[in-house]
C-alpha cells in the first residue's frame, strides 16, 4: 500500500463525505469541465494528475496526451463511452466504472418507459391535468397491453436481464434476445428467455428494449433498416445511449404509423436541443437521461467510484475495471 499523496482531480460533484474521503489521503482539485469558467483550471490540473474521478464529460485523446502521471480514470457511470478505450490502454491507464450498483434502477426505469409507452400514461396523465377528462374516454386514448407481449431485449448484459426478469416474472412476457457475447442465462429466466439473431428479435418482438452499449460496433446500428424490420406497431425503447439510434430514422418509423411509440432516456445530443422533433412528439415519452437518477443509486454509484479512485492509487485492484483487454 502506498501512503504518498498523490493529485486526484474531481471533475463531477461528489457528496461532500466522499470528497473528504479521498481529501484525506489525496491532493484535490474539484473542477467542471462543462463550465466555461472552470475548464482552464481543470486542463491545467490534469498535467500532474495521477486519479480523475467524474462522469458525462468526454474526456479524449488530446485532451489526455498531457496527463503523464494519470493512472486512473474513475468514472462514476457504467457506460464508458465518453474514454478513449484504445489510447487508455496504451497509456496504460486503469478505467474503473461502477457496473453493478445501477443495474436494478436503470432497469427500472427501461421498464417505466415500457409501461408509459404502451399505456400512454404522460399523454393520459396530461389529458387529467389539462382539465380535458370531461367524459370517458373513449377507444382513440386506449393503450396496449404489456403482459403477454414478445419483449426483445436487444443486449442481454447486467441490465437487459434485469429488464428481461420484470417482464418474464412480472408481466408474464415472453423474452428472446440478442447479444454478440455467449450470455449463460440466469436461473431466474431458464426457458423464459430465448436467445435470438438481431433480425429475429425485430421480426418477432412487440416491445424492443435497447440495453447495448455504445461502441464503434453499435453507433447507428437502430437505423431505417432496423426499424422497417420490427413488427408493425411495435414499440421501441431506448435505455442506454442516443447514438445507437439514427433519430432520423426513428421518427421516419414512428411518422409512417410503422411503430406505435417510442421511449426514450437517451438521445443522440444530450440535454436533448430545444428544436428536437423528439420533444414534443405526440408518439414519444422522453425522460431526461435518468436511467441510474435515484438518491440510493446515484450515492451508491458515488461510493463505488470513490473506492475503485482510492483502490487504484492504493496499488491495490478495484472493485469494478472496465476489462480493456476486450478492445
Ligand atoms: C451510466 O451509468 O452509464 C449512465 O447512463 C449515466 O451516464
Amino acid at each position: 500500500m502506498s501512503a504518498a499523496r498523490k493529485h486526484v482531480v474531481v471533475f463531477r460533484k461528489i457528496p461532500d463525505d466522499l470528497l473528504g474521503r479521498i481529501a484525506e489521503r489525496h491532493d484535490v482539485t474539484v473542477a467542471d469541465p462543462r463550465r466555461a469558467d472552470e475548464l482552464p483550471r481543470f486542463r491545467d490540473a490534469l498535467h500532474g494528475a495521477c486519479g480523475l474521478i467524474g462522469s458525462s464529460y468526454k474526456l479524449g485523446a488530446s485532451e489526455l496526451r498531457e496527463a503523464n502521471s494519470l493512472r486512473v480514470i474513475s468514472s462514476i457511470s457504467v457506460g464508458v463511452d465518453n474514454y478513449e478505450l484504445p489510447f487508455l490502454k496504451q497509456r496504460g491507464i486503469t478505467l474503473c466504472h461502477t457496473a453493478g450498483v445501477l443495474t436494478e434502477t436503470t432497469a427500472d426505469t427501461v421498464f417505466a418507459l415500457v409501461m408509459a409507452t404502451s399505456r400512454r400514461l404522460v399523454e393520459l396523465s396530461n389529458h387529467v391535468r389539462e382539465g380535458r377528462w370531461t367524459r370517458n374516454i373513449g377507444e382513440d386514448l386506449f393503450g396496449w397491453d404489456v403482459h403477454g407481449k414478445t419483449l426483445g431485449v436487444l443486449g442481454f448484459g447486467r441490465i437487459g436481464q434485469a429488464v428481461a426478469r420484470r417482464a418474464a416474472l412480472g408481466f408474464d412476457m415472453p423474452v428472446i434476445f440478442h447479444d454478440p457475447f455467449d450470455v449463460t442465462l440466469p436461473a431466474a429466466l431458464a426457458g423464459r428467455a430465448q436467445r435470438a439473431s438481431f433480425d429475429e428479435v425485430l421480426a418477432r418482438a412487440d416491445i424492443v428494449a435497447l440495453t447495448l452499449p455504445l461502441c464503434d460496433e453499435t453507433r447507428g446500428l437502430m437505423d431505417a433498416g432496423a426499424f422497417s424490420a420490427m413488427k408493425p406497431g411495435a414499440i421501441f425503447v431506448n435505455g442506454s445511449r442516443g447514438a445507437i439510434v439514427r433519430e432520423d430514422a426513428l421518427l421516419a418509423a414512428l411518422d409512417s404509423d410503422h411503430l406505435r411509440a417510442a421511449g426514450l432516456d437517451v438521445f443522440a445530443v444530450e440535454p436533448l436541443a430545444h428544436d428536437s422533433p423528439l420533444r414534443n412528439h405526440p408518439k414519444v415519452t422522453a425522460l431526461p437521461h435518468i436511467g441510474s437518477a435515484t438518491h440510493e443509486t446515484r450515492r451508491a454509484m458515488a461510493e463505488l467510484a470513490t473506492d475503485n479512485l482510492l483502490r487504484v492509487l492504493d496499488g491495490a485492484t478495484p472493485v469494478a475495471a472496465f476489462d480493456l483487454s476486450t478492445i
